[in-house]
């Protein structure tokens, strides 16, 4: 399995923070943001990462990742030249993925769930992350029944639950082929909830319901509730 590490976009919540630098550049608490979720990936045992970025911003990823020598794995680095989506951002990485399922994980994201387990037993198919939350409508969410996904919309202004879909996607190599015939949604991006729903409408979407915090850090609020995590973790 490859990992792609997605952290394009213009971080437009966290301005003027992200003027010159890239969100996951920023700090929670002791280590940029990127850390978290790279960190995601290394535990479960993914050596091969791709990292997706802007090429506004290209230059300090690099430069903060480097090779991947010092965090014992390898990065290739792609480029989105506009923010077209998260998906978008994905299919960036289809000749990288070379035939391999994927962990697509958002460079905002901290999970203080291990994902190891679900990651290393996936085989087929997809596998999200739902995490019970007070504003679904900020997310993706998933309405469920006996655990089973029966329906997923992405920022609904009317949730059918809580469950906000958290960014780690585990992916088959067929989302590749999704992403290829998909078409901007209304606000103008290929969305990552639409693969998802893809693999609902073949009945091979899976998820799991964490039990610990999870973070989007893209907001003020979010971010610094991340660090204060990290912090109070760091201190037990
Ligand atoms: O955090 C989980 C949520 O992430 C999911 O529940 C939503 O379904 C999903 O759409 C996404 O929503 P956000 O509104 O939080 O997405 P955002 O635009 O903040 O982008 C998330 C990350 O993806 C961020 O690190 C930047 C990167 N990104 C985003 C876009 C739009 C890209 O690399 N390229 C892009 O074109």
């Amino acid at each position: 399995m490859k990992g792609i590490l997605i952290c394009g976009g213009t971080g437009s919540r966290l301005k003027p923070l992200t003027e010159i630098t890239n969100k996951s550049l920023l700090p929670v608490y002791d280590k940029p943001l990127i850390h978290y979720p790279l960190e995601t990936l290394l535990k479960a045992g993914i050596r091969e990462i791709a990292v997706v970025t802007g090429s506004e911003h290209l230059d300090q990823i690099a430069a903060y990742l480097g090779s991947g020598s010092k965090f014992d794995c390898k990065f290739a680095f792609k480029v989105q030249e506009h923010p077209g989506g998260i998906a978008e951002a994905l299919g960036l990485a289809e000749e990288f993925a070379a035939g391999e399922s994927v962990c697509a994980i958002l460079g905002d994201n901290v999970f203080f769930d291990d994902l190891t387990t679900v990651i290393k037993g996936f085989k087929s198919g997809a596998h999200v992350f739902l995490k019970s939350v007070d504003d679904p409508e900020r997310f993706g969410v998933a309405e469920l029944q006996d655990n089973r996904v029966l329906s997923i919309e992405e920022k609904p202004k009317k949730p059918r639950s809580n469950f906000a879909i958290t960014g780690c996607y585990l992916y088959d190599n067929r989302c590749f082929e999704c992403i290829r015939t998909m078409h901007p949604s209304a606000r103008g991006e290929l969305e990552i909830t639409d693969v998802s729903k893809w693999y609902l409408g073949k009945g091979e979407l899976a998820a799991t319901i964490l039990e610990h915090e999870w973070i989007d850090a893209g907001t003020f609020e979010s971010l610094f509730e991340a660090a204060t995590l990290v912090r109070n973790r760091r201190k037990k």
